[in-house]
């Protein structure tokens, strides 16, 4: 038997146990989320598909090198399924008219003009994929939103898919909401074992179904059933305040920058105790990443749709501290090198919004680059994961090349290049940036590499992994974020 068949020759066999999985998006959150259910499931073919051939021939590419995604412990999983039960493919059509379930994996950034601008999520690609879904799809279909979506998002979904089914047709079609709680860098290992599952929706029967899948490999007790708009809305919150301690403690880093405290013994002392718990009260140069400021604004619109001004008011804070960070960490590295950066060279350890992984979204690097490219600055970048190509498109300008193709119209004054080794990065420099955890920066040794820097020669650290008893014989200014004793 040809184990590879294509997905097309498979029948849809809803009643009964699920055969045949479609995820519209093959990004960040579904490729991963994909590949886990693949893998867990071997009976059921998943297919992935994406308008974007490009990302589609990647996630094929046959040496397993371009890859898309850098997650640990995916390609393992890839070199298990892909082409035995999972393929990747723009066979959008054929793909939502095999498929008894689709989970809908789309990107939904922040709305850049019109209502909403800035605050309300754009859904464009959700109603898009909602109208495929309503077109190709066959008898009764499980529709279920993974993107993270403003609350009520499954009513739109729903109103476009059931006006696409008249009283006689076989078509049906059942809306739940599933949103995914991986973080980058660790989704194989969220994904194999979650905290929980949440799944909402009204249809008992699909909530089972769905149920059924995720039971192959996580207990029962970890799947957790809510009505639609509790589950839609659990995931807005979940991000939320997980941001709100990012923003908590980088807040007191600037206290503790100022009184001479050290954050990483506040982070200790209050982490110890239990009800506040010791995750996720790092601080750094901002959180970043493609969730946890696009989740707040449309929490904050949906207030402020409902009135709660204070509420809104509230949350909007999250952000407001962040962009602060973000700011005095700008502004701070200007000062010290005496307010000019003119034709200085600043080498930039990390560009990922974190370690672990390749993604650039929202990553604190980008402002506080774009800041001293404003300055003047020449910036070496270094990052072992991320492609120049993609810093190129978030700063919106070429390497060397001064406002090429730069859509905000910045008009920089400084350039940056790739670099490919931190040694390179650093050379002649006249300071260093931080700015990702990668395991790399952490045990460099600044005796060797400050000789070969411009003096006085400053250190910005801004993830805190420079031990700073080890800079003590070393001729170089330092400065490490919340730590009042540099
Ligand atoms: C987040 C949520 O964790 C995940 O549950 C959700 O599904 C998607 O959004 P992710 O964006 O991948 O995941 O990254 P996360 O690990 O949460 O980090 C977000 C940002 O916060 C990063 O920029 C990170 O550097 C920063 N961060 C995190 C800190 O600055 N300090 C911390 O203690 C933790
Ligand atoms: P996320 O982090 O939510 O996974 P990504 O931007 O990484 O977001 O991935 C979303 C993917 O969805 C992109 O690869 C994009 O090309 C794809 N996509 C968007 N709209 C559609 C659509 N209508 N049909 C198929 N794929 C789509």
């Amino acid at each position: 038997m040809n184990k590879k068949k294509s997905f097309i020759n498979q029948k849809k066999n809803y009643k009964g146990s699920i055969k045949n999985i479609c995820c519209i998006g093959a990004g960040y959150v579904g490729g991963p989320t994909m590949a886990v259910i693949a893998d867990k499931c071997n009976s059921i073919i998943v297919n992935v598909v994406d308008i974007d051939q490009n990302r589609i021939n990647a996630w094929n590419d046959p040496d397993f090198q371009k890859i898309p995604i850098y997650e640990t412990g995916l390609v393992s999983i890839l070199k298990r399924t892909r082409g035995i039960n999972l393929h990747f493919s723009t066979n959008i059509e054929e793909a939502i008219s095999a498929a008894d379930i689709i989970f809908i994996s789309v990107n939904t950034p922040t709305k850049i003009k019109g209502l909403g601008a800035g605050k309300a999520s754009n859904l464009s690609w959700i109603e898009k994929c909602a109208r495929q879904i309503a077109k190709f799809s066959q008898n009764k279909t499980i529709v279920v939103e993974k993107s993270t979506v403003p609350v009520q998002t499954a009513e739109v979904i729903k109103t476009i898919l059931n006006s696409s089914c008249p009283p006689n047709s076989s078509k049906r079609f059942s809306i739940l909401s599933n949103p995914e709680f991986l973080a980058e860098g660790s989704a194989i290992n969220d994904l194999e074992k979650p905290d929980r599952v949440l799944i909402g929706g009204d249809d008992q029967e699909s909530i089972e179904v769905l149920s059924e899948i995720y039971k192959t490999w996580v207990p029962e007790s970890k799947i957790i059933r809510t009505n639609i708009w509790s589950s839609e809305l659990s995931k807005l919150i979940a991000n939320a305040f997980l941001a709100q301690r990012i923003s908590s403690i980088n807040s007191i880093s600037a206290l503790c920058e100022a009184t001479g405290a050290n954050i990483k013994e506040v982070e200790k002392a209050i982490g110890s105790d239990r009800r506040i718990g010791n995750k996720f009260l790092k601080a750094g140069p901002g959180f970043g990443g493609s969730c946890f400021q696009k989740d707040i604004l449309n929490l904050v619109y949906l207030c402020r749709h409902f009135d709660l001004e204070e509420v809104a008011d509230y949350w909007e804070a999250v952000i407001r501290v962040n962009n602060y960070q973000k700011n005095r960490i700008s502004k701070l590295i200007i000062q010290k090198l005496f307010g000019n950066l003119n034709n200085k060279k600043i080498g930039i350890l990390g560009f990922a919004f974190k370690n672990g992984t390749n993604d650039t979204r929202e990553s604190p690097a980008i402002q506080i680059v774009k800041d001293l490219l404003n300055e003047g600055a020449q910036i070496n970048i270094h990052d072992p994961k991320v492609k120049p190509s993609d810093i190129e498109k978030e700063l919106e300008v070429e390497q060397y090349k001064i406002n090429i193709i730069n859509k905000s119209n910045q008009n920089y004054d400084g350039t940056w290049v790739y670099k490919k080794t931190i040694k390179e990065t650093i050379e002649t420099a006249h300071a260093v940036v931080i700015l990702t955890e990668w395991d790399e920066y952490t045990n460099l040794d600044w005796g060797e590499l400050s000789k070969k820097m411009v003096k006085p020669s400053w250190l910005f650290d801004a993830r805190s992994l420079i031990n700073f008893d080890s800079l003590k014989e070393v001729e170089i200014f330092s400065w490490q974020v919340g730590n009042g004793q540099t």
